[in-house]
């Protein structure tokens, strides 16, 4: 249990740049090489889908998710979660990823994607997906790519390169 006083809140355009440096500070200037980046080049997160956590109007903590599919699967791909240092091991990240499913359930989304550590995730439910039969669109180590069905049998049948979901496109 958190003894902080987080509020956990649908992003906002306002939180676009607070959100930006904390992403900055945490994952530097090489974040945009990262895979999940690249996917970001064509489609926008969703607001709705996307949280950030505050200590009364302090930016702590925020989690997107962006929507992608592999083939024709549609899923989420969560991501970044991140949590300010002084803040961590305080449940912040718990908190955001806990309504970031559960509004993912809510709204009838079947599948989460991440690239992340399995040891931290699997605490939410996220299992590792069979080597091989997911790929990002860069490198990545096959043993984080992470799934999490929010219907029953939803990343059974998955295989192929994740893909932005071009119903999201960014008209450029
Ligand atoms: C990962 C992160 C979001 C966790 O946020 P948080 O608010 O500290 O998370 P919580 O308080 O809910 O959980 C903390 C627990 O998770 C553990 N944990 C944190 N990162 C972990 C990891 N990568 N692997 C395994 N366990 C991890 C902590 O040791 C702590 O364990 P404890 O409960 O036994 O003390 C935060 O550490 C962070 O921002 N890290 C840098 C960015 C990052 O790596 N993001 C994930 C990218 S996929």
């Amino acid at each position: 249990m958190s003894d902080l006083n987080i509020t956990i809140a649908p992003e906002t355009p306002n939180d676009a740049v607070a959100i930006e440096r904390l992403h900055e500070r945490t994952f530097g200037p090489g974040r945009y090489v990262l895979s999940a980046y690249r996917l970001r080049e064509h489609v926008d997160h969703l607001l709705d889908l996307s949280f950030t956590a505050r200590i009364g109007t302090l930016l702590v903590g925020s989690v997107r998710q962006l929507p992608i599919a592999v083939g024709e699967v549609p899923a989420l791909l969560l991501g970044p979660l991140t949590v300010e240092p002084p803040f961590r091991s305080r449940s912040v990240g718990r908190a955001l990823l806990d309504r970031a499913i559960a509004e993912a359930k809510a709204q009838g989304h079947g599948l989460i994607l991440l690239v992340g550590d399995e040891p931290y995730y699997s605490r939410v439910g996220f299992k590792k997906l069979p080597r091989g039969r997911v790929t990002m669109p860069g490198p990545v180590d096959p043993n984080r790519m992470l799934a999490l069905e929010l219907v029953e049998g939803a990343a059974a049948e998955l295989a192929g390169t994740v893909r932005p979901d071009w119903r999201f496109a960014r008209a450029s």
